[in-house]
């Protein structure tokens, strides 16, 4: 049962081709570091992350999402496997990506969460094509005492810059 579940996670993330959607030129790669992780691998490492983080209320954090691989799974292990609904799932999903487009293909692949463009080593830098409403929540929930700031108010957090 279990594991056609996590074969259902695993399709859900594929149903996005891999790196599809955005011309990611030589110069823009070395810039940002824009290599995703595989699907395959999202997979085995949402397996080795205790259920019990997946639960209602734990947050999820990706503060350099990409295009949401793992904020996709994420998003799936708690439907599928932790019982949630879409809509409270989302609730608890995070994600950065200083990349405009890389949000919005985040956000669309999720149909929500709050997935914002900033620059997660500089939170309050308002950045060119980042919203007035991301440049709020980044200085909301990345500066100094609040929610994420240090990353500690996440229960999983994905990728290290
Ligand atoms: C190696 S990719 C990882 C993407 C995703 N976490 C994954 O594993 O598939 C790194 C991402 O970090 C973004 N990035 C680079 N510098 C950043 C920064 N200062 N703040 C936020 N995102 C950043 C890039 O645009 C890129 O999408």
């Amino acid at each position: 049962m279990s594991k056609n579940l996590w074969n259902e996670v695993h399709s859900r993330i594929a149903s996005h081709d891999y790196m599809a959607g955005i011309e990611r030129k030589v110069d823009r790669v070395k810039a940002t570091g824009e290599i995703f992780t595989p699907t395959d691998l999202v997979v085995e490492m949402l397996k080795l992350t205790p259920m019990e983080l997946f639960e209602p209320g734990k947050k999820i954090l990706d503060p350099a999402c990409g295009d949401g691989q793992f904020l996709v799974g994420a998003k799936w292990v708690k439907v599928l496997l932790a019982g949630m609904s879409e809509e409270d799932a989302l609730l608890d999903i995070f994600g950065v990506d200083i990349m405009r487009d890389n949000v919005d293909i985040c956000k669309a692949r999720l149909f929500g969460g709050t997935i914002l463009m900033g620059d997660i080593l500089n939170p309050d830098k308002k950045l060119d094509k980042q919203t007035k409403e991301e440049h709020k929540l980044m200085l909301e929930l990345f500066t100094n005492e609040s929610q994420f700031s240090l990353f500690e108010g996440a229960d999983i957090q994905f990728s290290v810059i």
